[in-house]
């Protein structure tokens, strides 16, 4: 194959410890709903409603990695990454959440890592990316404060089963983005909405987070043991004392709520006085049982937010001013292409003293790619990566910490109420007739992994 040069990055510019890697999520890829004994989730209820998903698109077949999974293994070792991210669809290994367990679940996983580790592929499991037994939900889901056992009690069916293998886990996947998209906007699973609902959400997400690294360092000791937030450079759109504030609590609410109690900082209550509400959901121990003192974070970043303040938006008072409006380049979800972006969130998370180590896992680009002649040349994407790769050079020169980086996404896929428009793959899926190709951009970082 060609040689693909579009840059001067070189590998080894990062450190011979600099982590690489492709992240996905269950949902977004298996399909397979009801296939062995799968119960389900808050995703297959959802998508099967009508007018949630954008031009009515399910994950019936996804990318069926169900049953193709060893051919996109074969395309991760093609691609020379060696980390590969996923997560377990909880209602595969427990279908109704809580015991009984279901063993072809456990068998399905046991087949994807022992084939990763046969192709020399380390893998990196996400506890939970969103797919909630849909049974739970019908008791509360993660507005019932039992959500924290029940999460626990599936944590150690995982580590009991996948521990002697996996030494990578990350316990839960940007909690402020599905407890306010699922729990108070009602834009994704399971589409409840509201202050209460949200806030309960988010207390007990935060709880079930560090119970469930417990349980990890408990059952496997040598454990390297994470969690993942969404995080957005957050910028005022005026020097306005008005935009400021405003700016400073969109950055509370969007990159500091669910990590500051982790880090034993409790909630950013001052920053955001809505957060105060939370107190009525905390009880007895709670605070002592927020924190957990994580191997690494997994920063997931894609853009930044310009805010300005607004009366009209309730209990943050600020709006966001799309890229759209500001007629800046953006990607097919609409955000602003940014690339210091990535080098703003670093710098921020690194100004934590509890922070040990930092993982960027997940940035990428949605684009409007067209297959031809066997081929997809996505530039803007190649572009995107290469841009961000040169920001975190940057930060590194500049001594800030940072020690991998998983591009979002390997194929294709399911991109939640977006549906199958929004393409983020490094390789591009027909989903007529699941034919993979891989892009430009796979074929660059292919060349660079090399
Ligand atoms: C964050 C989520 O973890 C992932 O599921 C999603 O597809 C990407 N970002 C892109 O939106």
């Amino acid at each position: 194959m060609n040689k693909v040069e579009t840059s001067f990055l070189h590998k080894n510019q990062f450190g011979d410890d600099f982590l690489w890697g492709v992240s996905t999520a269950a949902f977004q890829i298996e399909g397979a709903p009801d296939t062995d004994g799968k119960g389900r989730s808050i995703w297959d209820v959802f998508t099967s409603q009508k007018g949630k998903i954008k031009n009515g698109h399910h994950a019936l077949t996804a990318c069926d990695f169900y049953n193709s999974y060893q051919n996109d293994i074969d395309l991760i070792r093609e691609l020379n990454i060696p980390n590969f991210r996923f997560s377990i669809s909880w209602p595969r290994i427990m279908p109704s959440g809580v015991s009984p367990i279901n063993e072809a679940g456990i068998a399905y996983y046991n087949k994807i890592i022992d084939s990763l580790l046969s192709a020399g592929i380390e893998p990196w499991i996400t506890l939970y990316h969103w797919d909630l037994p849909h049974d739970l939900e019908l008791k509360g889901g993660w507005t019932n404060r039992e959500s924290v056992s029940w999460f626990s009690a599936y944590v150690a069916v995982c580590v009991q089963h996948f521990g002697d293998r996996v030494k990578n886990w990350m316990v839960i996947n940007e909690p402020s983005v599905f407890t306010g998209a699922g729990y108070f906007l009602g834009i994704h699973a399971p589409g409840k909405k509201g202050i209460t609902n949200y806030l309960k959400a988010m207390h007990h997400v935060t709880l079930a987070t560090t119970a469930g690294a417990k349980i990890i360092r408990n059952h496997i000791p040598d454990a390297h043991i994470g969690t993942t937030f969404s995080c957005t450079h957050i910028e005022p759109a005026t020097s306005s004392s008005k935009d400021v504030e405003a700016a400073k609590r969109v950055d509370t609410l969007l990159n500091r709520t669910f990590i500051e109690p982790i880090l034993g900082l409790g909630y950013p209550q001052a920053d955001l006085p809505v957060l105060k509400k939370l107190n009525a959901y905390i009880v007895e121990d709670d605070l002592n049982n927020l924190s957990f003192d994580f191997d690494f974070i997994g920063l997931q970043c894609y853009t930044r937010e310009v805010v300005k303040s607004s009366l009209l938006i309730p209990y943050i008072g600020a709006e966001l001013i799309s890229a759209e409006k500001r007629n800046v380049i953006s990607t097919d979800m609409g955000w602003e292409v940014y690339p210091p972006a990535l080098y703003q969130v670093l710098k921020k998370f690194n100004a934590y003293e509890g922070i040990r180590k930092i993982i960027i896992t997940e940035n990428g680009a949605a684009f409007p790619d067209t297959l031809k002649n066997g081929k997809v040349y996505d530039i803007k994407r190649t572009h995107y990566i290469q841009d961000h790769l040169e920001q975190i050079l940057k930060a590194k020169k500049d001594g800030l910490a940072v020690d991998g980086y998983f591009v979002w996404t390997l194929t294709d896929n399911f991109e939640w109420a977006e549906g199958y428009n929004a393409r983020f793959g490094l390789i591009h899926v027909d989903f007529d007739t699941q034919q993979r190709t891989i892009k430009h951009s796979g074929l660059w970082f292919k060349d660079f992994l090399s």
